[in-house]
């Protein structure tokens, strides 16, 4: 009797490493999937890495800089004027147009591509 009892149990921790062994490969596979995905890491760079603490993203306000929701909706960026590009918003990110600081170093090629496809969201 007892030693069903725990065969049984054992077969159960089994399937629970199964299932969750399974679940995480899906999950991972999905993660590899571009586009969504990569606004979504757009997004948790853009909090990570400080933008958030001065830029609203569901609202042009100024918080400390200028609220980028529809950035590339328009013609002209909010700050400095100039053409609503991502070679633009490149150049804020290195060379700021007045006050924010300077993010040169600071966030590899991969993460300004993953930063801009998530104010393309917006
Ligand atoms: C300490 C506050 C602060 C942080 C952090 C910050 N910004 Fe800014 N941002 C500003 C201010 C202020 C401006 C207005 C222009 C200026 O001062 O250069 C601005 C302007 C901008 C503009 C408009 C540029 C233009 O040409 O009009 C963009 C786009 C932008 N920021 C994106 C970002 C992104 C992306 C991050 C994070 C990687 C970030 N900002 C982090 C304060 C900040």
């Amino acid at each position: 009797m007892r030693k069903t009892n725990l065969k049984r149990a054992s077969i159960g921790v089994v399937i629970v490493i199964l299932a969750g062994a399974a679940g995480l490969g899906v999950l991972r596979a999905s993660m590899n999937q571009p586009d969504e995905t990569q606004t979504e890491r757009g997004a948790a760079l853009f909090a990570d890495k400080g933008c958030a603490n001065c830029h609203y993203t569901d609202k042009t306000e100024t918080k400390t800089g200028p609220g980028l929701k529809n950035l590339f909706g328009k013609d002209t960026l909010p700050a400095s004027g100039r053409p609503a590009t991502e070679e633009n918003v490149r150049l804020q990110l290195h060379e700021p147009y007045a006050h924010m600081p300077s993010y040169s170093g600071r966030l590899t090629g991969e993460e300004e591509e993953l930063i801009i496809s998530y104010l393309r969201s917006l």
